[in-house]
């Protein structure tokens, strides 16, 4: 029997679980899995590893087409490369971290990435789970299911610095609080929740509690079409 492709789109701030539930819902029901944030992540690398003024919009714009950024959509094991190189890890150095608000909110490289997700998604032939920030509201406006995880800054900040291996929890949450205000303050794609989107307040829930929650949302939404 043939399952139709279903897109599921999955926004919201850091340190929500977007990763870890897009991941597993997409393993979970064998669909595509993309981190638009590792898209962002690659191309602010490559401008920083290239020596671009990262205070300078304009020279941003200019080189935003030069990087041949490829995503890997495998939920199992998803990679990414620029110019042909693995940056998996380097794309989460504080480095990084630090600057891709800025380049971001660069709207030549929003076009750019935009269409390299649209792309993907198309690609998908049993549909695809994409996360990041304006997915549901700009990248896929006509997804099947749209999510928008939320989480208080306290629990936010205690999982990233979780993940950073004993980073200090004061620091992460300014900084993340920091980015949280620039990604949904810019002006191209903020981050925002869309009109009909689910949103799921994962605070008092257990990863796995979210992923079973988005997981059976999908499989509504499939057997419905
Ligand atoms: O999800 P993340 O922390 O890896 O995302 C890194 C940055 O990329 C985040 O600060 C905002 C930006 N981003 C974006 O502007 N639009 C997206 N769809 C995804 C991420």
């Amino acid at each position: 029997e043939s399952v139709p492709a279903v897109i599921v789109a999955i926004d919201g701030p850091s340190g929500t679980g977007k990763s870890s539930t897009s991941k597993a819902v997409a393993a979970q029901l064998g669909l595509s899995y993309l981190d638009t944030g590792a898209q962002y992540r690659a191309i602010t690398w490559w401008m920083v590893t290239n020596g671009i003024d990262i205070d300078d919009p304009s020279a941003i714009a200019d080189a935003a087409g030069k990087p041949e950024i490829v995503s890997g959509t495998d939920p199992e094991r998803p990679t990414i490369t620029v110019d042909g190189t693995d940056v998996s890890a380097p794309i989460r150095t504080q480095e990084v971290t630090a600057r891709v608000s800025a380049v971001s909110a660069v709207p030549e490289v929003r076009t750019r990435i935009t269409e390299l997700q649209r792309s993907l998604a198309a690609a998908a032939e049993r549909g695809i789970v994409v996360e990041g920030r304006d997915i549901g509201t700009t990248v896929l406006p006509d997804a099947d299911l749209k999510i928008f995880l939320t989480a208080s800054p306290e629990a936010r900040a205690a999982r990233r610095s979780g993940e950073l291996k004993g980073a200090d929890v004061n620091a992460t949450r300014e900084a993340l609080i920091k980015r949280d205000a620039a990604d949904s303050g810019r002006k191209t794609s903020p981050l925002a929740k869309a009109d009909d989107a689910v949103e799921v307040d994962t605070t008092e829930l257990t990863l796995q509690q979210v992923i079973e929650c988005v997981v059976t949302l999908v499989e509504e939404k499939r057997a419905a079409k």
